[in-house]
């Protein structure tokens, strides 16, 4: 069974995008056919892979779903990963999904299952009808948190929409991100968190670590610049606990 992952959270620049490159990596490294759809205009994980969308792709092509799209996804430099990569028009996503006549995102991706075992899928920030579709089309949604106050609040927040919402709140599943633990705050936020067993934050943490940073630069996964690198063993961590012992092979 395909598993679908979006990375996803409220706020904006907390690292979703360095998490759905690593793990898109990491999935295809274990020797799972791995896709990741960019779905963020701003096209950042697209970047990372040094790809863009032909001139002919767009939120109109990928919202008809189908054969379609599959013209448009691209291999990348490492074996079993494959990307859609985000188009500019996709700012507009929103607003087309909004009028309800066309496929949902749910449909659109129920396509890749044939061809892949994980989906992961890059999301813009923000709260709105893109994301809720995200959060139909998604088996599981992966909430990078800085461990701040702020965050922590953005995060109950989205506990609360999904409720009001009456949708599955099994499916978020946080972890912390760009901790740096010399900092009181982000121990003490940490502390309080993950001792609220009602919000079942994974036990990998990712620090925060120039490496990632300087994926801008390199363009690259962390994986593929040093295989034994902090970063690169923090992300292969968080793979192997999202994929769990079932998944493995
Ligand atoms: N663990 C980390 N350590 C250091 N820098 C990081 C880490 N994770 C992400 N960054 C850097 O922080 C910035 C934001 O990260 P990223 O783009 O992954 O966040 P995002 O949540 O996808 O942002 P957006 O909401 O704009 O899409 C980037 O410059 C990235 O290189
Ligand atoms: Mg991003």
């Amino acid at each position: 069974m395909t598993q679908t992952i979006a990375l996803y959270s409220i706020k904006g620049g907390v690292g979703k995008t360095a998490a759905a490159v690593n793990l898109a990596h990491a999935a295809a490294r274990d020797g799972h056919p791995t896709l990741l759809c960019d779905l963020d205009p701003q096209g950042a994980a697209s970047y990372y892979f040094r790809v863009r969308s032909a001139r002919k792709f767009g939120r109109k092509k990928l919202l008809k779903g189908g054969k379609g799209v599959d013209k448009h996804i691209k291999g990348t430099d490492y074996e079993g990963l494959d990307i859609l990569p985000a188009d500019f028009s996709y700012r507009k996503l929103d607003v087309a999904l909004g009028d309800g006549s066309r496929k949902t995102l749910k449909e659109i991706f129920r396509h890749f299952h044939d061809d892949y075992e994980w989906v992961f899928i890059d999301c813009p920030p923000n709260i709105t009808v893109l994301s809720e579709n995200i959060f139909r089309a998604a088996d599981r949604i992966v909430v990078p948190c800085i461990p701040t106050t702020l965050s922590a609040l953005t995060y109950t927040k989205l506990l609360d929409f999904f409720a009001e919402e009456g949708l599955n709140r099994d499916k978020i599943i946080p972890f912390f991100s760009m901790v740096e633990s010399r900092k009181r705050m982000h121990r003490e936020v940490i502390d309080a968190l993950s001792g609220n067993a009602g919000y079942r934050f994974l036990s990998t943490a990712i620090p925060y670590l120039a490496e990632v940073e300087r994926m801008g630069v390199t363009r690259m996964p962390v994986a593929a610049q040093h295989p034994s690198s902090r970063a690169a063993r923090a992300y292969r961590e968080l793979w192997l606990e999202l994929r769990g012992p079932h998944r493995s092979g």
